[in-house]
């Protein structure tokens, strides 16, 4: 029986793995890709999302395009991390398949609104201003998501685009702060899990050596997508941050966590889109997600390997 998801993505090398290995994978049935700005504009997040989709041959997958701006904030992109297109590293075509009718934003609702209650993943790979739009405007589709598995937020490991916030939230705090109080079962993956799924020569040597067009690109990907890393952290590979949502969905138990409460920063300009998780529960506060803190990075490189292969 295979799970019906969404992703809600900001293309992005990371992001493009976490829909290649969605892709690659028989256990999820990805209903659709709903496209937010965050590493780039939406223009360029739309456009490669796209790609990804037609690098897997699967230009029947609906690609939507969503929110251009946060709800309160100016955007904040990162192409110091992804490169001007966004998706720098391979040389792949423009897109040939056209964007799907709608808002994206209009897409989520419709669809937990038409799919049976409660079978529906989300997979917020970026800012969440789609979502919580989308929870903004019709309350009444909170209850019907099965689950959010989401990338962002940090605790141990603090920020990566400022001192204290991870970027997919500190891009758009007020958006992540509706989420994460909404009361929708929420699983996140935070910078603790994800700079632990670092992909070493090795692991991308083996990207490359599958030889189709998805691993030699992935290799590509990562190859430029860790620059920013090792500069910074002196990490001996690229953390592959999203894909370990898609990952988390098949083979679950690759990772460990805690059931926690996690709050967002939204006031204070010094720590904007700090994720406050109360990981040793030193507070009364009610804990509102699993916050995953660890992960088998060879089980999760060898799954990963291992779906590329089914690519063309
Ligand atoms: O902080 C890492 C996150 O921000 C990843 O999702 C990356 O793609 C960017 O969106
Ligand atoms: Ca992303």
């Amino acid at each position: 029986m295979n799970r019906k998801i969404i992703i809600d993505t900001d293309p992005g090398q990371d992001d493009a793995v976490a829909i290649l290995l969605a892709l690659a994978s028989p256990e999820l049935e990805v209903l659709g890709l709903t496209c937010v700005a965050g590493n780039v504009p939406l223009g360029l997040t739309q456009k490669n999302a796209r790609i990804v989709c037609e690098l897997a041959k699967r230009p029947d997958i609906k690609v939507f395009s969503g929110c251009e701006v946060p709800l309160e904030r100016e955007l904040v992109t990162a192409e110091h991390v992804h490169g001007k297109t966004g998706l720098d590293g391979p040389d792949l075509p423009d897109p040939t398949m056209e964007l799907a009718d709608g808002h994206a934003v209009d897409f989520l609702i419709d669809t937990l609104r038409s799919q049976p209650s409660g079978s529906v993943t989300l997979c917020p790979l970026g800012p969440l201003t789609n979502v919580a739009t989308a929870f903004t405007r019709a309350p009444d589709i909170v209850e019907r998501v099965q689950e959010i598995v989401l990338m962002g937020g940090a605790y141990f490991e603090v920020g990566n685009i400022t001192p204290t916030a991870e970027f997919n939230i500190y891009v758009d705090p007020e958006a992540a702060d509706i989420v994460f109080k909404s009361g929708v079962t929420l699983t996140v993956m935070p910078l603790d899990v994800t700079h632990k799924a670092l992909v070493t020569k090795p692991r991308n040597d083996a990207f490359r050596a599958l030889g189709n067009a998805a691993g030699i690109a992935v290799a590509q990907m990562t190859d430029f997508f860790e620059r920013f890393d090792l500069a910074k952290y002196g990490s001996d590979g690229a953390p592959l941050h999203d894909p370990c949502v898609t990952a988390y969905l098949i083979r679950p138990d690759l990772f460990t966590g805690r059931f926690v409460n996690v709050e967002i920063e939204t006031g204070s300009e010094l720590t904007r889109g700090m994720s406050v998780a109360d990981w040793w529960g030193v507070t009364d506060r009610t804990p509102n997600a699993t916050f995953i803190g660890d992960i088998d990075a060879d089980g999760f490189f060898a799954l990963l390997t291992e779906r590329l292969a089914r690519l063309p």
